[in-house]
């Protein structure tokens, strides 16, 4: 049901680390139905972002979830913020990448332990490093996109296999705003289904942060294009951003406009990320033995059947990032083809929205009430 095309990829850019080894943490981010977690939070236990050993504890500013729902449940607190232990380093954040997925977090349809700091992109500066560690040292600009979840934090500790060196070409905002939306972008148009020239994508969302770059990179590649937008606005965004075709998804009928524009032909592969609202016109658009991706739920969760692919012996896929970038080697491959995107231009970031660290609440309210396009910073205050 999910077959992938698998085809030579270009070569890897140059990246020097010398720990090999892949993440620690295995990925799970199975979602979960709302009724499934307890609304009663625990007590919170000694906040802190890692373990410390005996010495004075250093202090840092994160934004803390205690309980699971509205924004009110991000507060701004005082963290404990040890010494990196084996194959760890800590990071000064510099910017910090907001996604989808910390408000899928922050309202339990992903499952974490209470309290927790959400957040699962950064760029920062190295400030230590843990004993024994080689290949990374204090002052290092890096870079991190997934797991550990944590990023909305002045200073984190992280593994240090999770971390890529940002090239000095690239300044710290834009690293932060394309790391986690660029590899994923990466991951859908290369590895999930190949994009090639000739082929026809439907992009749902297309003037988001993964949609804005997943319209930039399919055009690169040869592709015919077509957005989905709520807004105006949006739509004009989504046609810079290489799309040949914009549909008013909140107005129009997009099935039978996709079938217009292909001369009902239909489209190779629809990369789906709303979900509920768009996936009966995202099988609708496909020609037959297309694919439909289906990498979010922004408007909640899919109702897709098997019997659903059967009229046009259609692929589905449910893809995670995190899944395709668990390997050291498949992380360096992802980060080195993102950022030689953004060097050779291919790719151009829209950092059209930042906010202070301390006020992620404000962020993820614009974000829910669709009221952003491309990505979105949260800089420290200090
Ligand atoms: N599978 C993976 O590995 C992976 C990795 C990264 C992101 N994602 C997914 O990709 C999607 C985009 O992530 P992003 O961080 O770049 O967010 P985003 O696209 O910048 O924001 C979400 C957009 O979805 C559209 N939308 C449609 N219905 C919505 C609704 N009911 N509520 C909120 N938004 C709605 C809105 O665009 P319009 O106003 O144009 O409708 C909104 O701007 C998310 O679903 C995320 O979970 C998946």
């Amino acid at each position: 049901m999910t077959p992938c095309s698998h085809h030579p990829t270009p070569p890897l850019s140059s990246f020097s680390f010398s720990r090999t080894e892949t993440t620690a943490d295995p990925l799970s981010l199975t979602p979960r139905p709302r009724s499934t977690f307890n609304p009663r939070p625990p007590p919170p236990p000694p906040t802190r972002l890692s373990c410390s050993t005996a010495h004075t504890p250093e202090m840092v500013k994160a934004i803390r979830v205690h309980e699971l729902g509205g924004l009110e449940a991000m507060r701004w607190e005082e963290v404990e913020v040890g010494e990196p232990k084996d194959g760890e380093i800590r990071v000064k954040n510099t910017a910090v990448g907001v996604n989808f997925i910390d408000v899928y977090f922050r309202k339990g349809v992903y499952p974490a332990t209470l309290p927790f700091t959400p957040g699962m992109e950064a760029v920062g500066v190295v400030t230590a490093v843990g004993p024994g560690l080689t290949g990374r040292k204090v002052g290092d600009v890096v870079a991190y996109a997934g797991k550990p979840m944590g990023s909305y934090a002045e200073e984190q500790i992280l593994p240090a296999n999770v971390v890529v060196p940002v090239p000095p070409s690239i300044d710290h905002r834009t690293a932060a705003a394309i790391m986690l939306k660029g590899m994923t972008v990466h991951v859908l148009v290369r590895r999930v289904f190949k994009v090639e020239s000739g082929h026809t994508v439907l992009v749902h969302a297309a003037a988001g942060g993964v949609g804005s770059l997943l319209c930039q990179w399919a055009n690169a590649l040869g592709a015919t294009v077509i957005g989905t937008v709520s807004s105006e606005e949006k739509a004009a965004h989504a046609t810079q951003d290489g799309c040949h075709h914009v549909i008013m998804y909140t107005k129009e009928d997009v099935a039978a406009r996709v079938k217009e524009i292909t001369d009902g032909k239909g489209v190779n592969v629809v990369y789906d990320s709303v979900g509920k609202d768009t996936y009966r016109a995202s099988l609708e658009s496909l020609a037959p033995h297309g694919y439909l991706v289906s990498f979010g739920q922004s408007s909640g969760s899919p109702d897709i059947s098997i019997g659903d692919l059967a009229p046009k012996s259609l692929f589905l896929t449910r893809p995670s990032m995190m899944h395709y970038t668990g390997t050291r080697d498949e992380l360096l491959q992802s980060a080195g083809e993102v950022f030689s995107n953004v060097a050779n231009g291919v790719l151009r970031i829209r950092v059209n929205h930042t906010y202070p660290l301390s006020e992620a609440a404000r962020a993820h309210a614009d974000l829910e009430a669709r009221k952003t396009s491309g990505s979105i910073l949260l800089i420290p205050d200090n």
